[in-house]
């Protein structure tokens, strides 16, 4: 423990260092709640729903041809081209929108014209506007998906709240949004979830890919299931394709309690300040969104208590939200005993001339919260794992979190160890472009089933 840091400090934060005992008791009570979603009997009052996501064939590397992909889901809106050239050739072309944060309050009318607008600006600049080319949907929010191109919004996440979305069929929205501006010739044939996106993408290069995980702006995981156990799936037990990704939705375990053993009273005043409280406790606990607004709070208890920068607070930091989740990682990718990233952080906060003793104990904090998300999300991939019964496996993974934080790769590999039965082995690797490449996979799956009929 750093000498350097309060022991109120150490106090405060003590509700995020969660032991062995702790961990091992998640993945307990995980598992219970991955069963419950996946079995038709319990589906309905699940928390982790484990939504069939209708993608039944991992890529073979052969898929080939020019796809439309949109990517919706968080900070970011996107539209890609994406030309499957080769197994070991890809080309994708991108275009990021810039979105207006107003969309993601308004009506749903209003974001899916955004969407169309901003698909057809693209389908124009890059000379497509008479090309019918598939487009493959990522949207990464939670779906009770009834086909390859049918998916129902069940429930707004990640700070989104737009009206008249949830309960409708998020394909027809789009394409009535396509179809009004009649300037382009779009066939949405595929809508997936972004873990989804990544697992295919991972799986394209890696055949030994069978999880995808997304922690970013929110967290979500994906794996590859026997069709058999997938009940919720009408052709569950006559379909001849042995397998069935499952859309876990994880980001709603704990929503019915069971997690408040892991939860700070920081943890519920994020909740309440959220469009969305009660719901996506582990992915509050966890994503990107959220675990800067986590540092924010104790740091406010800690300078009102005086225990920090001498009492005296910024204005700055006294602004929900004000402390990025990126901040987290700058300020842990400082060497030990050195401040450089720190010192940039505390003054774009406006907080000046503080103490080693400050940095330190701010240091000490953002690991706190970055090492409860790095082991929640091992127990939920030991969790997964463990139901799927293998000795060997890879995960795809994207998001900013994992990405951009300077050891949450090396958190996350050493708790899995620690979780998982002797012998079985894994490996983390990042997953390039799932909304582009894993989209376009998707959608060449659904071209090709068309194609069959
Ligand atoms: C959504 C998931 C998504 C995850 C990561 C969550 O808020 O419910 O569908 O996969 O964020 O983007």
């Amino acid at each position: 423990m750093p000498s350097l840091v309060h022991t109120e400090i150490e106090t405060a934060v003590k509700g995020f260092l969660i032991d062995q005992e702790k961990m091992t008791e998640v993945v307990e009570r995980m598992t219970k709640e991955i069963k419950m979603g996946l079995a038709k009997d319990t589906h309905a009052r699940a928390v982790i729903k484990c939504f069939v996501s209708h993608v039944q064939d991992l890529p073979t590397g052969k898929e080939r041809g020019k796809y439309l992909a949109l990517d919706l889901g968080g900070s970011n809106f996107r539209v890609l081209l994406v030309n499957l050239i080769s197994n070991s050739d890809v080309e994708i072309m991108s275009k990021g929108y810039n979105f207006p944060l107003t969309l993601m309050s308004g009506s749903g009318k209003a974001l899916f014209d955004f969407l169309a607008e901003s698909l057809s600006e693209f389908c124009h600049t890059h000379g497509l506007e008479n090309e019918s080319l598939p487009l493959g949907f990522t949207f990464s929010f939670p779906l009770q998906q009834q086909g390859l191109s049918k998916g129902i919004l069940v429930a707004w996440t990640k700070g989104f709240s737009c009206e008249g979305v949830v309960g409708k069929n998020v394909v027809s929205l789009l394409q009535e949004a396509i179809d009004r501006r009649g300037d382009i010739k779009i066939n949405t044939v595929a809508i997936l979830n972004d873990t989804v996106g990544t697992l295919m993408s991972c799986a394209f290069y890696h055949p030994n890919c069978r999880i995808g995980l997304i922690v970013g702006t929110g967290s979500n995981a994906c794996y590859v299931e026997k069709t058999v156990n997938a009940e919720c799936f009408e052709g569950y037990q006559t379909s001849p394709k042995p397998s069935m990704i499952i859309n876990c939705e994880w980001g709603a375990f704990g929503d019915n309690g069971v997690l408040e053993f892991v939860r700070t009273s920081y943890d519920k005043i994020v909740d309440k300040v959220t469009p969305n409280p009660g719901k996506q406790t582990f992915e509050k606990c966890i994503s990107g969104m959220y675990m800067g607004e986590l540092v924010r709070l104790v740091v406010i208890d800690m300078i009102a208590k005086g225990f920090m920068f001498h009492g005296i607070i910024s204005e700055k930091i006294q602004e929900r939200w004000s402390f990025k989740t990126a901040y987290i990682s700058d300020v842990e990718s400082d060497a030990p005993g050195e401040y450089r990233n720190c010192n940039k952080v505390l003054s774009e906060l406006g907080i000046l001339g503080c103490q080693e003793p400050d940095k330190e104990a701010l240091r000490y904090i953002c690991e706190a919260v970055s090492s409860r998300s790095a082991k929640l999300c091992a127990c939920g991939l030991v969790t997964i794992i463990n139901k799927m019964n293998i000795n060997e496996v890879v995960i795809g993974i994207d998001g900013s979190v994992y990405r951009f934080h300077p050891k949450y790769h090396d958190m996350l590999q050493h708790h899995m160890k620690k979780l998982l039965k002797p012998g079985v082995k894994f490996e983390l690797i990042v997953s390039e472009d799932g909304s582009g490449r894993g989209a376009a996979l998707v959608a060449a799956t659904a071209v090709q089933a068309k194609s069959k009929l």
